[in-house]
């Protein structure tokens, strides 16, 4: 089976191109290089053992794509290429309106044309906005997105609805990541930030190494047990390998998984966990609500394991040390 993973030296997608990898999958690359390094490719083939087809290519542009489908028989996408900073498409929605659409709708076209009609899109939670309950499920309808980011996954999501309506021989797979974190065991691949980090778990890392001085905790008076922001961790080793299953055993048709442990962690569990496990300290200090935040939510990941017979495996501290872990390896 031949897999074209778009996104496919990021973050999820280069953990997913080694879980695709070690299930004898083929996956075939597509990364423009915006947000991601070249050099990752060797890490995969040094993880894997395996040489990847890598196409260096811009997904706005059709012919790109219809290239890549003539020279290969793939039989399915994983699609991951997408700009994916809250702040950045705040400031810069018709950057993100643009790109996450324009690119989207092409690779659907081509496709269609091919009859290539399998499909797993990286979605988000942020496409819930704020419900009733902080427990989030599948069955709930689409929120209001509080980012331009939010919304151009939710508007993915409404165009792919309307494809299926249109023709029903689409297998289309939506994955709503709550939040995704960690890195490889091996410490050779992880997360890599342009920037100063605005998520949680890049600050602590750049923190951990000295090149922060102070983590901004975002508010300590929330309606949560610590005052805190609570959210649902998850270790991108099994967020990678949720891709898999979901090739391998989602029911045909339309359908949409929450991809998740289950369980709410607060910024301060995080950062305590983080300091326990590695044995250092995360100087911080409380600083105003980041605005948009939500005090708290997660997922019931129910749906993903009755249907795919997948659920999360790593546990917050795993996370701690695979990212700590990463990072020191970068350093060294
Ligand atoms: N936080 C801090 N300090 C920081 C960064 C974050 O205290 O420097 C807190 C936030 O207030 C929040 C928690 O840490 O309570 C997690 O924040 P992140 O920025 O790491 O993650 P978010 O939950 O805000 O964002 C994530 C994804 C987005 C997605 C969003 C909504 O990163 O892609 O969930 O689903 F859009």
């Amino acid at each position: 089976m031949k897999i074209l993973v778009t996104g496919g030296l990021g973050f999820i997608g280069s953990h997913t191109v080694v879980e695709l990898a070690n299930e004898g999958i083929e996956p075939i690359i597509v990364d423009n290089l915006y947000n991601s390094k070249e050099e990752v490719l060797e890490k995969l083939e040094k993880i894997t053992g395996k040489k990847f087809n890598l196409y260096k290519y811009d997904l706005t542009e059709k012919e790109n794509i219809e290239r890549i489908f003539n020279e290969n028989e793939i039989d399915a996408v994983i699609h991951f290429a997408g700009y994916k900073a809250v702040g950045e498409s705040v400031k810069n929605p018709l950057m993100y309106y643009s790109n996450n659409l324009i690119s989207t709708i092409k690779l659907l076209e081509v496709m269609k044309n091919h009859n290539v009609k399998n499909l797993v899109f990286s979605s988000s939670a942020t496409v819930y906005g704020m419900q009733e309950t902080p427990k989030y499920t599948e069955k709930m309808k689409r929120g209001d997105t509080t980012s331009p980011y939010g919304t151009t996954k939710a508007m993915i999501e409404k165009i792919l609805e309307d494809l299926y309506a249109s023709d029903n021989s689409w297998n289309i797979i939506i994955l709503r990541y709550f939040n995704p974190v960690g890195a490889h065991s091996s410490g050779l691949i992880g997360e890599e930030p342009n920037g100063i980090p605005n998520n949680l778990m890049p600050y602590i890392m750049k923190v951990a190494s000295g090149e922060l001085e102070t983590l901004n905790i975002f508010g300590d008076d929330y309606p949560t047990p610590d005052g805190t922001g609570i959210r649902d961790y998850i270790h991108v080793v099994d967020l990678a390998k949720g891709h898999v299953k979901a090739l391998q055993k989602a029911p045909k048709g339309l359908n949409v998984y929450n991809l998740a442990s289950g369980k709410g962690t607060s910024v301060l569990e995080l950062v305590n966990t983080f300091e326990r496990v590695n044995n250092l300290k995360i100087n911080y200090k409380i600083v105003e609500r980041r605005p948009g935040d939500l005090a708290e939510y997660y997922a019931d990941p129910t749906k993903a394991y009755k249907e795919l017979g997948w659920k999360t495996e790593k546990t917050i501290e795993d996370i701690c040390r695979d990212a700590w872990n990463y990072e020191k390896n970068k350093m060294n």
